[in-house]
């Protein structure tokens, strides 16, 4: 059987996104659904990953100013590794860049994640902070 097709859109369905991060958030990391869900997703944009009809990763993009706010960037486990996560933050870049006000996109990266980020152009910058109980590294790329 062929492998399913992967695309990557700007959705609305929020509930969708909000589904895949309760699995990777809540369910696998322990982090609480108050804190997931800030009150923000209305205003934000939201990127949905598919795999055929399945869908698999989420990341979330916000404004402040001339900076593009990066988050709430999941792909579920038994579809990691594959470069989806990559892909999907890639693709938030794109959107950003697409913007002509903005100049650069950050993040708010936790600690295991730092070297994802690092290899996708993002360069830390502060000290740990702690956020939803996990420690966490502010990261900033040019777009
Ligand atoms: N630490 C170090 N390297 C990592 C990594 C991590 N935590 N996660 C992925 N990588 C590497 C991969 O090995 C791969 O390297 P390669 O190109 O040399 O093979 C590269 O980063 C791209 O990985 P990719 O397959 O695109 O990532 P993914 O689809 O597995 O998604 C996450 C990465 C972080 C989105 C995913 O692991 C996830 O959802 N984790 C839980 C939620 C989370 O931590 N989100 C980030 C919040 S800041």
């Amino acid at each position: 059987m062929a492998a399913a097709a992967f695309r990557i859109e700007e959705s609305r369905d929020i509930r969708t996104a909000q589904a895949i991060r309760f699995r990777v958030f809540t369910e696998e990391q322990g982090i609480a659904v108050a804190d997931d869900l800030d009150g923000r997703d209305d205003a934000a944009t939201h990127l949905l990953a598919w795999l055929g009809a399945e869908a698999i990763g989420t990341a979330r993009i916000l404004e402040a100013g001339r900076v593009g706010k990066i988050g709430r960037v999941a792909v579920l486990p038994e579809h990691r590794g594959q470069g989806f996560g990559r892909a999907l933050v890639l693709r938030a870049v794109e959107v950003l860049a697409a913007r002509p006000h903005i100049a650069e996109a950050r993040l708010g990266a936790q600690v295991s994640a730092v070297p994802f980020y690092e290899a996708l152009g993002f360069v830390p910058e502060g000290e740990v902070f702690m956020e939803a109980g996990l420690p966490h590294l502010e990261m900033v790329r040019p777009v």
